[in-house]
């Protein structure tokens, strides 16, 4: 029942680098494909994901939700920004991003191009539609919207094929004693259980990242130390019922 914060650096992380640049496709049909770049692929995997909801949905629960709010307030903490700045210290962190800006720029992306949002926060609703549900009404809403399953999907089959994306899956999914190691961080700590005390339910939101990468708990704590890497995290059913149009 603890961790956090170092898998949402990871994943916002992850998440810039996928942003990249939108790549000028000409009209006409190109000749049968070489194998495709990690570039090409990561940004087949990022148009994947529903942006505009998304963002939509966090700039309801910023505006309008206390117990979100209050989780921002310590996902910026002094401490969180400690445990970021440990976490892109971490020997693997840097050789796994050096890989990537090296492939990138291999297949002709360009280095990591973070795309910044341009769009100006309005401190009013754009709507008068504010229902929002704590914590977890974000997170069953953000579970609808993010299509986890397709996601994996494609990395399935494009591991299948082999090829950047292939290495780029495996090194990702070695990066698991990365996540276990800033998870005990002593500010990682402390952030957890401000996490917990302002309504977010850490154990759900670990085994959420850890099944987006694999990252099984081995020894869980408190568990027998049998094996339990071929056991899937079950993917949470999309909360169909909270999507907002
Ligand atoms: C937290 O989430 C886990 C996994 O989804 C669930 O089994 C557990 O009941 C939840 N705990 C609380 C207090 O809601």
């Amino acid at each position: 029942m603890k961790r956090f914060i170092i898998t949402l650096a990871i994943v916002c992380s992850l998440c810039s680098s996928w942003a990249l640049p939108p790549a000028t496709k000409p009209a006409v049909a190109p000749p049968p494909p070489p194998p495709a770049t990690l570039t090409q692929d990561l940004e087949q995997l990022y148009r994947l994901i529903p942006a505009k909801p998304l963002n939509k949905l966090v700039i309801r629960y910023l505006l309008n939700d206390a117990e979100f709010q209050a989780i921002i307030r310590i996902i910026n903490s002094h401490d969180a920004f400690m445990v970021r700045m440990r976490l892109y210290a971490q020997p693997e962190i840097i050789q796994f991003q050096s890989w990537v800006r090296s492939q990138l720029m291999l297949s002709g992306g360009g280095s990591l191009e973070f795309e910044e949002s341009e769009e100006i926060l309005s401190l009013f609703n754009p709507t008068p539609y504010w229902s929002v549900y704590g914590w977890q009404g974000f997170f069953n809403e953000f579970l609808a919207y993010f299509p986890q399953e397709m996601l994996r999907a494609q990395i399935n089959a494009k591991v299948i094929q082999g090829g950047s994306l292939a290495q780029f899956w495996e090194k990702l999914k070695a990066l698991r004693p990365v996540y276990e190691r800033v998870l005990a961080f002593p500010e990682s700590k402390r952030i957890i259980t401000q996490l917990e005390q302002n309504g977010v339910n850490f154990s759900q939101l670990d085994q959420y990242i850890r099944s987006l990468f694999d990252w099984f708990n081995l020894n869980p704590v408190g568990a027998s130390t049998q094996e339990v890497s071929t056991v899937q995290a079950p993917i949470a059913p999309p909360a169909a019922n909270s999507i907002v149009a």
